[in-house]
C-alpha cells in the first residue's frame, strides 16, 4: 500500500511517499530539491523560489498559511500585514490576498501552490494526507481541506504536525514503546511549535500545543547578519543563512577573509534561544507534567540543527 503525505509549511513545504513500511522525501522535478519553499507568483503560477527569482510585489505570496482560516482582525494577520510585501484587504472579516488585478482568499492561494507542488513532485495518485499544526482552529482545518479540493486532491485526513513528527520517529525507532509522553519542539524557519503527545498503543494524542508564530530560524540567520556587521562584514540573507548553517557542523568557518567562530553569534543567539523556554513551560503546565514525565522529546525543524538548542532543551 503507498501514501502520499504534504506538510504544507509557513516557510517551505516537503511531500513524501509512505510504501511498504517506509517513507521517503519526493524530489520537486523542477528545483531538484526535497521541499519548496511555500511561495506563489501569479498570474504565472511559479512556485518556490529560487536564487534568481526574486519576489514581485503585489505578486508573489508567501507566508499564505499565516491567514488561511483566520479573521482579518486577528492577531496574526495584523502582524503578517507589517511584514510582507502583498497588500491584505478586509471582506467581511476574512483576509483576502490583493494583488495586482484579483483578489484571491488564503485557501485560493494554498490550493494554487499545492496543485503545482502535486504536478512538480509527480504524485501520480490523489489520495493524500495533509498535515497541520497541532493548534489549528476547526475553521482553519477546514479552509486547509478546501485548498486541497481547489487543487484536486482527494483529502483522506488532516494530521497533526507533531503526530506525523512522533510517527516517524516510531517507524524508524527499534525499540517501540506502547505508552509514553513524547514531547515534539519544532523550530522552523518561521515558526515555532511546542506540543505534548501521550502514546497509547498505535494512538497519538496531543495533550496541549504552544509556541510563537513570528519567531524561527529566519531570525537565528537576521542574528548571523547583524552579528557580521557589527565586525563591519556585510552578507545578504542568503549569506548569512548559509554561514549559519555551516556553523551547526564546525567550530569556525571562513567567510569573506575571516574566520567567524561560535563565539562571534553566541551572544546573539542566547537572547533567541530564551524564546524557546516559555512555549515549553506552557505546554507542561497545560498537559499538567512535571518535566521529568516526559519520557522523549523529539526536535524537528531546520533550526534545531543548531547546536546551542540542544542546550536550552
Ligand atoms: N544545518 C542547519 N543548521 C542551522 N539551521 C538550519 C540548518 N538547516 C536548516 N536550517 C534552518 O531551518 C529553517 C528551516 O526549517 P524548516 O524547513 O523546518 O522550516 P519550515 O517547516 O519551512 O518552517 P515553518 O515550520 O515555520 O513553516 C531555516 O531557518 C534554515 O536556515
Ligand atoms: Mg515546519
Amino acid at each position: 500500500m503507498k501514501s502520499i503525505g504534504i506538510d504544507l509549511g509557513t516557510c517551505n513545504s516537503c511531500v513524501a511517499e509512505f510504501k511498504d513500511g517506509v517513507s521517503r522525501a519526493l524530489v520537486n522535478m523542477v528545483s531538484g530539491k526535497l521541499t519548496t519553499p511555500s511561495v506563489i507568483t501569479y498570474p504565472s503560477l511559479l512556485i518556490g523560489q529560487s536564487e534568481k527569482d526574486a519576489p514581485i510585489q503585489n505578486q508573489t505570496v508567501s507566508s499564505f498559511k499565516r491567514l488561511i482560516g483566520r479573521r482579518f482582525t486577528d492577531q496574526e494577520v495584523q502582524e503578517q500585514i507589517k511584514r510582507v510585501d502583498y497588500k491584505i484587504v478586509n471582506q467581511n472579516d476574512q483576509p483576502m490576498v490583493k494583488l495586482l488585478d484579483q483578489v484571491l482568499s488564503p485557501s485560493q492561494i494554498s490550493g494554487d501552490f499545492l496543485k503545482q507542488l502535486a504536478k512538480q513532485t509527480n504524485i501520480n495518485q490523489n489520495k493524500v494526507v495533509l498535515t497541520v499544526p497541532a493548534y489549528f482552529s476547526h475553521q482553519q482545518k477546514l479552509q486547509t481541506e478546501k485548498a486541497g479540493s481547489i487543487a484536486g486532491l482527494d483529502i483522506s485526513r488532516l494530521l497533526a504536525e507533531p503526530t506525523a513528527a512522533a510517527l516517524q520517529y516510531d517507524i524508524q525507532s527499534k525499540n517501540k514503546q506502547q505508552n509514553e509522553l513524547v514531547m515534539v519542539v519544532d523550530l522552523g524557519a518561521g515558526t515555532f511549535d511546542v506540543s505534548v503527545l501521550e502514546k497509547s498503543g498505535e494512538i497519538y494524542t496531543v495533550l496541549a500545543a504552544a509556541g510563537n508564530n513570528f519567531y524561527g530560524g529566519d531570525d537565528y540567520t537576521t542574528a548571523v547578519k547583524k552579528a557580521l556587521a557589527d565586525i563591519n562584514i556585510e552578507a545578504t540573507f542568503k549569506e548569512a543563512e548559509d554561514l549559519k548553517h555551516l556553523l551547526s557542523q564546525a567550530e569556525t568557518v571562513d567567510f569573506k577573509g575571516q574566520h567567524i567562530s561560535h563565539k562571534h553569534i553566541s551572544q546573539q543567539f542566547q537572547a533567541l534561544d530564551e524564546r524557546l523556554t516559555k512555549p515549553i513551560l506552557q505546554t507542561l503546565s497545560d498537559a499538567n507534567l512535571k518535566p521529568e514525565q516526559i519520557n522523549k522529546i523529539l526536535l524537528v525543524g531546520g533550526q534545531t540543527k543548531q547546536m546551542t538548542l540542544e542546550n536550552v532543551v
